[in-house]
């Protein structure tokens, strides 16, 4: 994504990214509304498989997303936009990438551990505890990229429009 960040252009995301964008925002909610409510709730042989093929299908969709939005994309950052904000622009959206790959990932782990008969024990229960620390850091990112997304809706700058469907500004973006 460097060259999304650096080379602002203010530019639209294509049809491909916002697909993939409001994509993984449904099924990103999806995961946490079905979210295991206890470890034990995986002794359902086809809970545990069904988690198991959401995260495995929720990490390939997303290094889709990621290879394609690298490749391809620009950040609608205006071209004049403070190097920090360009760079705090860049580490949110990073971090969500990370902290997503990180929840996915350790919910294979946590899956793979259960039906090795690690139902309980430390090494399962730290992994739990990284599981829902990362959750919890995602959560706190989205709250700051979507303040910032509402800011620059607020700034009519591009930015918001470039991406979101709903509320667009009449001036500057077609
Ligand atoms: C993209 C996939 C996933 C998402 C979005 C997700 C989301 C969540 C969320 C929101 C929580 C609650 C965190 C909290 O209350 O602090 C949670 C907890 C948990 N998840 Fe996942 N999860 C995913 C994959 C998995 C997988 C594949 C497994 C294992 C098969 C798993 C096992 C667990 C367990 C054991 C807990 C803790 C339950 C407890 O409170 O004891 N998760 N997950
Ligand atoms: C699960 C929630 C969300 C995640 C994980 C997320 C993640 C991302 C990521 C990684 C990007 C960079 C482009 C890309 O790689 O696709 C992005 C761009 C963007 N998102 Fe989100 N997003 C979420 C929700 C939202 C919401 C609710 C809004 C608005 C209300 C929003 C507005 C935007 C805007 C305006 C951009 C363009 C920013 C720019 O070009 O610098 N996002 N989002």
């Amino acid at each position: 994504m460097d060259n999304i960040q650096e080379e602002a252009s203010n530019t639209s995301y294509s049809l491909f990214a916002k697909l993939l964008h409001w994509g993984f925002v449904i099924l990103f909610v999806y995961g946490v509304i079905k979210q295991v409510g206890s470890i034990n709730q995986l002794e359902d042989n086809a809970l545990l498989r069904f988690e198991v093929l959401f995260a495995g299908v929720f990490l390939l969709l997303l290094a889709v997303r990621f290879a394609y939005v690298k490749k391809t994309q620009t950040s609608s950052l205006p071209q004049e936009t403070p190097k920090i904000q360009k760079l705090a622009a860049k580490l949110v959206h990073y971090g969500m990438y990370a902290s997503l790959v990180g929840i996915a990932g350790s919910g294979l782990l946590i899956g793979f551990l259960y039906g090795q008969g690690f139902q309980s024990g430390l090494l399962i229960e730290s992994i739990i505890g990284v599981h829902e620390f990362l959750v919890s850091l995602i959560y706190w990112l989205i709250g700051v990229h979507v303040v910032a997304a509402l800011y620059h809706r607020f700034l009519k700058d591009g930015v918001w429009s470039s991406m979101v469907p709903l509320f667009k500004e009449q001036n500057k973006e077609s």
